[in-house]
């Protein structure tokens, strides 16, 4: 492993003013976006789609550090013929991939995931790197409920996590640790918070344990936040503050960078949540954005499946992308968002 080029890679992942594309929705979860568009989820439909993204140069050069791509995308080409992973390189962003395999129940505790695809991990993680990848990613899901998460599936998840980043590293690709504690349910910020600390203690255990190097990693956490079904919602001060708080209890500095999960915030919630933690600054590393929905649920509105949509899309995506730029500079206003509109 040569630590020294793994930690130019996650700096350059989390760069002021830059944060990542998480573009890597599986095949399921790319139908239920599209389905919301009424487009037809087929191979030239995602690839025309993401084609869409990659090729705002402007946005993507400005202010897209990496994307996160699934397995069919990283092999697919672009109409003309060139390899997708080829535009986001051409754009000056670094092409990742999602490399685990979804999730499972966990025997013994209804209820709960654990997430798998540590099989033949090595042989695949060459050939993405052969392919281009420079870093990868790997999400675990913890849900929140009546007597759950159990320590069982915090423990099993934390594990696999970290097998999955000694992997990566060893293969010379820069690990996204992954922990989603979901925001779904009706849990108040103070139950996320509790339960987020917990998860994060035992990921960075785990880590610890299977030698992971810190400085060659990106963590992807979720906020602490209110569950979506909370009567009482925390405002954008109190979840940037909660926030920044755990993040400090359970993170070591030696970590370059933490690029969240929006996790079903609306997207100007997501970009607010970045930028007040970002002004609070003094931060022992950079905080920046590795969304999906937040960045992606404009775009594919405005865009729709029509190609005569492609500037009204890649205009929409240059927006989000511009205002989580700025975010993870705590440089954003909302009303640069009116103004926009
Ligand atoms: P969301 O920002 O939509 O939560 O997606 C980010 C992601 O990559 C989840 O694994």
């Amino acid at each position: 492993m040569n630590l020294a080029e793994l930690n130019k890679v996650a700096v350059a992942m989390v760069a002021p003013g830059k944060g990542i594309l998480a573009a890597d929705e599986s095949s399921g979860t790319i139908k239920k976006r599209f389905d919301a568009i009424k487009v037809e989820s087929t191979e030239d439909n995602r690839r025309d789609y993401r084609e869409m993204l990659f090729r705002s140069t402007d946005a993507m050069s400005k202010y897209i550090s990496g994307v996160i791509l699934y397995d069919e995308t990283i092999w697919q080409n672009a109409k003309d013929g060139t390899p997708l992973v080829k535009l986001i390189e051409q754009a000056g962003s670094i092409p990742g991939i999602k490399v685990d395999e979804g999730t499972q129940a966990l025997p013994q505790c209804p209820g709960e995931l654990v997430t798998v695809g540590l099989d033949k991990l090595a042989e695949r993680l060459k050939k993405y790197y052969e392919r281009g990848a420079r870093f990868a990613k790997w999400r675990a899901v913890i849900d929140i409920g009546a007597g759950i998460p159990t320590m069982t599936a915090i423990s099993v998840n934390a594990h696999a996590l970290a097998r999955y980043a000694a992997l990566c590293q060893a293969a010379q690709i820069v690990p996204i640790v992954e922990p989603e504690v979901l925001m779904d349910g009706d849990h108040d910020i103070d139950r996320c918070y509790e339960v987020t600390q917990r998860v994060l203690n035992k990921t960075f255990q785990e880590l610890r344990v299977q030698r992971v190097e810190l400085e060659g990693m990106v963590l992807k956490p979720n906020m602490a936040i209110s569950g979506k079904k909370c009567p009482k919602q925390a405002s954008v001060a109190e979840v940037a503050e909660k926030t920044v708080r755990m993040l400090k209890a359970c993170v070591p500095a030696a970590v370059p960078g933490i690029a969240f999960l929006s996790g079903g915030q609306s997207d100007e919630e997501a970009t607010a949540h970045l930028d007040a933690m970002n002004k609070i600054g003094n931060l022992p590393w950079k905080l920046t954005f590795s969304y999906g929905r937040a960045l992606q649920a404009a775009p594919q509105k405005a865009w729709s499946g029509k190609s005569e949509n492609v500037a009204a899309g890649q205009r929409a995506f240059a927006h989000r992308a511009h205002m989580n730029g700025l975010a993870s500079k705590g440089a954003w206003e909302s009303g640069l968002e009116k103004k926009a509109a």
